[in-house]
């Protein structure tokens, strides 16, 4: 039954990528239909229709997501914004003011998430806090007990997991930071133009795999396109990515600034640039397609990973026992609302052709995608960094659940198994990754809303 149904969205997923090439369709009338003409009805990649996934979103997932990204656990983020961009040097750092991040004081943080990147369980804590103290004494291996040897082993081996789709940042560096996702919420900052345009040109361009330099195509459904179904998926990816930044931006935009009064809110005409099938000479519509198709991946791996966090020992560890057993059903309670979506992403179909081919396939995937993790670390707004940092860990850890054989090779009776493993920060980005893209489907029904006003 699985594999059925894994075919036919394989092949439907194929078809829809195809058609999704072209577009052009007659742009509708109204206002609201000119953004909104691809996103109604079936979104043929997974035989779901968008009225049932924005329901699902808006009412059920929505709410509670909000809830839990704003617990302790999940609001510190602590990362590195100095990191010099790796691929050039004329960095104008932006100026403005809603530019700046504001990093946590010391004493902000709980301590139970700072003194060590992941928590796992209170033995585990323990050897680690041993390990470090280990460390610190400078010890070498003898003085270690078999336990701790044993452990610091395994610490070690998830470090170079090669599993990762980011390139993650040395958060033991002293140029990392705590920073309070709350109080640096992602909206309008005025960064925009030249520099703007570079990074997502450079995202596309460089690092896309683009139509025309792709000679093999995999798919014979797609050869049309001449791009295979893996590669024409990452590109949407990055593009929803894109799309689900710029809902935001609008949805966040900087309607007054007085230095009375800063006031944020809806721009309908922001979105309208953005989306508009007019406007955007058909792009913008298929933009927020994709911005679905985005959702649907993390949701597929919010749903794969699902066992990872029912594991009896696992902790959303602050140090608060009370709070951190809460958070922790709350959490289940989400996963289990997302493992029951009844339409879920079949990622079987990707990667499934001749087995080297598709190692091979999956390297790229791999290599380009952190690529793409690391162009952040070249956004001259530290807002921007910040959350462009965020948002592509977190798609990059969907990826690596998606595509992990560790994962894949247990589930999902037996769940998954302890090779598998996600670091604190691995987790927070996800689930805030997600979280952003949730809050976009959720703004996408506001401004639909808005939009009918106008005509
Ligand atoms: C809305 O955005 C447009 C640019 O798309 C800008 O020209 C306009 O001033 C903005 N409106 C407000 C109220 O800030
Ligand atoms: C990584 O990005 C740089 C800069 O855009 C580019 O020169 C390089 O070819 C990219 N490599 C891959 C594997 O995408």
């Amino acid at each position: 039954m699985g594999r059925r149904w894994g075919l036919l969205v394989g092949v439907l997923g194929a078809v829809w990528l195809l058609g999704s090439g072209q577009g052009g369709r007659q742009p509708a009338e109204s206002a609201a239909q000119r953004c909104f003409c691809q996103v109604s009805g079936y979104l043929d990649d997974c035989t779901c229709d968008v009225e049932t996934i924005d329901r699902f979103n808006n009412y059920r997932l929505f709410p509670r997501l909000q809830n839990l990204l704003e617990s302790d656990y999940f609001r510190y983020y602590k990362v590195n914004l100095k990191r010099p961009c790796p691929f050039w040097n004329d960095i104008s750092q932006c100026g403005r003011r809603d530019c700046a991040v504001k990093p946590c004081q010391s004493d902000e943080v709980p301590d139970g998430i700072k003194s060590v990147s992941y928590k796992y369980s209170e033995e585990a804590n323990s050897l680690i806090e041993e390990c470090e103290q280990a460390e610190r004494l400078g010890a070498v291996d003898e003085s270690l007990s078999e336990e701790t040897q044993k452990a610091v082993l395994q610490w070690t081996k998830h470090d170079d997991s090669s599993d990762n789709f980011c390139e993650a940042d040395d958060i033991q560096s002293p140029d990392a930071e705590y920073v309070d996702l709350l109080l640096n919420p992602e909206r309008y900052t005025g960064y925009k133009g030249p520099d703007a345009w570079k990074i997502w040109n450079v995202i596309y361009e460089e690092n896309c795999f683009k139509p025309q330099t792709i000679k093999r195509p995999l798919n014979p459904l797609a050869s049309g396109q001449g791009l295979c179904v893996e590669k024409r998926a990452f590109y949407r990816l990055i593009s929803g990515l894109h799309a689900s930044i710029n809902v935001h931006l609008s949805a966040r935009y900087l309607l007054q600034d007085t230095w009375l009064e800063k006031k944020w809110g809806h721009n309908v005409t922001e979105f309208q640039q953005r989306f508009d099938g007019i406007l955007t000479k058909g792009e913008g519509p298929r933009r927020l397609k994709n911005l679905y198709f985005l959702y649907l991946i993390e949701l597929r791996a919010l749903s794969k990973v699902v066992p990872f966090f029912e594991r009896p020992d696992f902790q959303l560890f602050t140090g608060n026992k009370i709070q951190d057993a809460e958070n922790k059903m709350l959490l289940l309670e989400i996963l289990h609302e997302i493992k029951s979506f009844p339409l879920h992403f079949d990622e079987n179909s990707f990667f499934a052709g001749d087995k080297k081919e598709a190692n091979k396939l999956k390297e790229d995937f791999r290599l380009h995608f952190r690529n793409i993790s690391r162009i952040m670390d070249c956004v001259g707004c530290l807002k921007c960094r910040l959350w462009g940092k965020l948002q592509t860990q977190g798609l990059g850890t969907a990826l690596k659940i998606l595509f992990s054989e560790k994962l894949i090779a247990n589930m999902p009776e037996s769940g998954p198994s302890y090779e598998f493993h996600l670091t604190r920060q691995e987790i927070v980005s996800l689930f805030n990754a997600f979280g952003r893209i949730s809050t976009s489907v959720k703004e996408l029904e506001n401004f639909r809303k808005l939009l009918q006003n106008i005509h």
